[in-house]
């Protein structure tokens, strides 16, 4: 009945008792410790829980963590046991390559791969069209020569200018994308004599045609212009190319387009 009086008659300093119980309340929780204060192990730090006085706890000799025993060591390293005592490469391939194998390893490839070594595998994707330094052609002779698991070594470790690809592909899916490289190699090479009986052949002219594609999206193509083979990092040069910020040699905005406003 007080309180209500004291709310009614002068509102205002109700307000002010009503912050100040709220405040007060606020304070009181806060000073709960509850569980954040608890006895706990800190890495790196002593505990008087051992004998050996270590807070984190050594692994057992001779165990493996679940799902880490990799005993299948060619298949996680793609690299195997040589006649001369080192580790080498080889062209073995841990498991069948089926064509549901080969469409895993299509699909991974133009996802992680053709923006710089193109669908093709020219070594001519997008980003390397604008600059970046030229990806390898799967077609060359080098390329070709080299076994099957050195595409999973690169995807694993990376290679010169290219990064690894281990986190976004698993050994599985890597061994899959190098599967369908060489489906990719071969194919560069195929004659109609390779082709089961029975199966159609589309060259890639009626393809893009199907696909409302320009018809050059068929031809073979080229980088714009050496002189990104000279800058492989910036587009200095590049005739397609006028500078966007002359402050900025790295940014430029192919000419055929407008320059955007300048930044207010
Ligand atoms: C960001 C661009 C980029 C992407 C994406 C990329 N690569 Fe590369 N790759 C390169 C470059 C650049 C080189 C040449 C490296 C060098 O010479 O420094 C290269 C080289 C290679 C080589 C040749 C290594 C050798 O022995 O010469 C292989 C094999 C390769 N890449 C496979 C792949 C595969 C498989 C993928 C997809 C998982 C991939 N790359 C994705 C840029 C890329």
């Amino acid at each position: 009945m007080h309180a209500v009086q004291l709310q009614t008659k002068h509102s205002g300093l109700g307000r002010i008792a009503a912050c100040a119980a709220l405040a007060v309340l606020g304070l009181i929780t806060g000073c709960r410790q509850d569980m954040h204060n608890q006895p706990k192990m800190y890495p790196q730090r002593g505990s008087s829980m051992f004998a050996d006085h270590r807070g984190a706890r050594p692994q057992v000799l001779d165990t493996v963590a679940r799902g880490q025993l990799h005993e299948d060591s060619y298949f996680y390293t793609g690299v195997i046991q040589g006649p001369n005592g080192y580790k080498e490469e080889s062209n073995l391939m841990p498991f069948p390559v089926t064509m549901e194998v080969l469409e895993r390893g299509q699909e991974r490839f133009n996802i992680y791969c053709t923006p710089c070594h193109s669908r093709v595998g020219n070594g001519l994707g997008e980003i390397v069209m604008r600059g970046y330094k030229p990806a390898a052609n799967f077609h060359d002779q080098v390329r070709m020569a080299q076994p099957i698991s050195h595409y999973f070594y690169v995807m694993t470790h990376g290679y010169g200018a290219m990064p690894d690809y281990s986190a976004q592909l698993a050994p599985v899916d890597r061994w899959a994308v190098a599967a369908y490289i060489r489906a990719l190699q071969l194919s560069g090479n195929a004659t109609v004599a390779d082709v089961p009986a029975g199966k159609a052949i589309k060259s890639l002219k009626e393809v893009a045609k199907e696909e409302n594609l320009p018809a050059s999206d068929a031809e073979p193509w080229e980088l714009p212009t050496t002189a990104v083979q000279a800058y492989p990092h910036t587009n200095e040069g590049t005739p397609a190319m006028a500078p966007g910020n002359p402050a900025d040699p790295k940014i430029f905005i192919p000419a055929s387009k407008p320059a955007p406003a300048a930044a207010k």
